[in-house]
């Protein structure tokens, strides 16, 4: 077993870019929550998780909010909230609800899912209003559409805010309700400038995570009108998400949203820098444009598959993810710097090809 590291140090010699999950809490944000006082927060008594709660209400311009565990949770709750057995939901083929989330919304809300087909996960109002079905006997409900901002499986592409309202309103006008997953909302907002309101206005639903760029061990905020809300509490005790103390994890949120949003730019631009250099190795084909802290790319045919060059960097002390046969992501975060990615880069740069 590999000890854990003193506070904020990196572990062992690896270098985990393999998603933007693999932070650990500072020593400074675990220490922003020794004084702080706790309560129950199923009874709202939590002081912290409530101050975070309204914090995120007020970002995303919505009445309330609430703090549960994971973001596979608000997906999940939000789904269930928003649909019916039998129904139907519209979004990206390369969604976290379909790749991700162990089939939740087939055995959790008994719903179909409809895939969209489109460039980097980000589909125009006019595949929404295609994929809508007639109401009919015969066919099932269209009844949400889900976005991700920014698209994890798109290679952390921004939804333009144009085009993001101009597919929500598709599916609202059809009498559709619309689900924002905003699990890196903020490398949105920090990579464009914009507010989190832009994105998440007219929303039906928004949560943001806080166990990826913002580095926290545990926590997501989802968002909504008060009603939608109540609704998602409910679910939240039924299915076992309603917790006690929440003070120490939601101060840590509190902490990043204080301390670790600005610096995101960093990730972003290091994301960059290896999208560049990886651009010009042999064994790359191919670099997706680099927008946030996310580099997808794709092998060339002469280098080995994805699974045997994913190796090949672990055994040199970087791990990355295989999203496809010739398919690889990269994900940047706090804890990755410059160092490791000049390992990851030389780790590409020694992969064997066939000439
Ligand atoms: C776009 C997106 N949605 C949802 C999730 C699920 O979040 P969690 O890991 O907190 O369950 C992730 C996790 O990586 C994600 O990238």
């Amino acid at each position: 077993m590999v000890a854990a590291p003193p506070f904020g140090e990196r572990r062992s010699l690896m270098y985990e870019f393999y998603s933007d999950t693999q932070t650990r809490a500072t020593r400074a944000m675990r220490e922003a929550i020794l004084d702080i006082e706790l309560g129950d927060e199923r009874h709202d008594a939590d002081p912290k998780t409530t101050e975070l709660c309204e914090r995120i209400a007020d970002m995303f311009g919505m009445e309330k909010a609430v703090f549960l565990p994971s973001g596979t949770m608000c997906n999940e709750i939000a789904i269930a909230v928003h649909t019916r057995p039998g129904d139907e939901v519209i979004c990206a083929r390369e969604s976290h609800i379909i790749f991700a989330e162990s089939g939740g919304p087939a055995a959790l809300s008994g719903v179909m899912m409809h895939p969209i087909d489109c460039a980097r996960g980000l589909m125009t109002a006019e595949q929404v209003t295609a994929a809508i079905r007639p109401r009919s006997s015969h066919a099932p409900r269209s009844r949400l559409l889900n976005l991700e901002q920014t698209s994890n499986l798109g290679g952390g592409a921004i939804w333009p805010a144009d085009q993001l309202h101009a597919a929500r309103k598709a599916a609202q006008d059809a009498g559709l309700a619309a689900h924002l997953d905003g699990a890196r909302i903020l490398n949105a907002t920090v990579a464009t400038g914009r507010a989190p309101k832009d994105y998440t206005d007219g929303f039906d639903s928004a949560w943001i995570a806080f166990t990826k760029g913002l580095g926290c061990p545990v926590g997501a905020v989802l968002a909504g009108s008060r009603d939608f809300i109540a609704d998602a509490w409910l679910l939240k005790r039924r299915w076992g998400g309603a917790m006690r103390q929440t003070g120490v994890l939601a101060g840590m949120c509190l902490y990043a949203l204080d301390h670790h949003v600005d610096r995101l730019a960093e990730d972003h631009a290091l994301a960059a820098f290896i999208g560049g250099e990886l651009a010009a190795l042999p064994p790359v084909r191919r670099v997706e444009p680099v927008e946030t802290n996310i580099v997808l790319l794709d092998l060339a045919e002469n280098a080995p598959d994805a699974r045997a060059v994913a190796g090949f960097l672990k055994e040199r002390g970087v791990t990355v993810t295989v999203v496809g046969r010739r398919r690889l992501r990269i994900v940047t975060h706090l804890d990755v710097d410059r160092t490791g990615a000049q390992v990851l880069i030389d780790g590409f740069a020694a992969v064997p090809t066939i000439s």
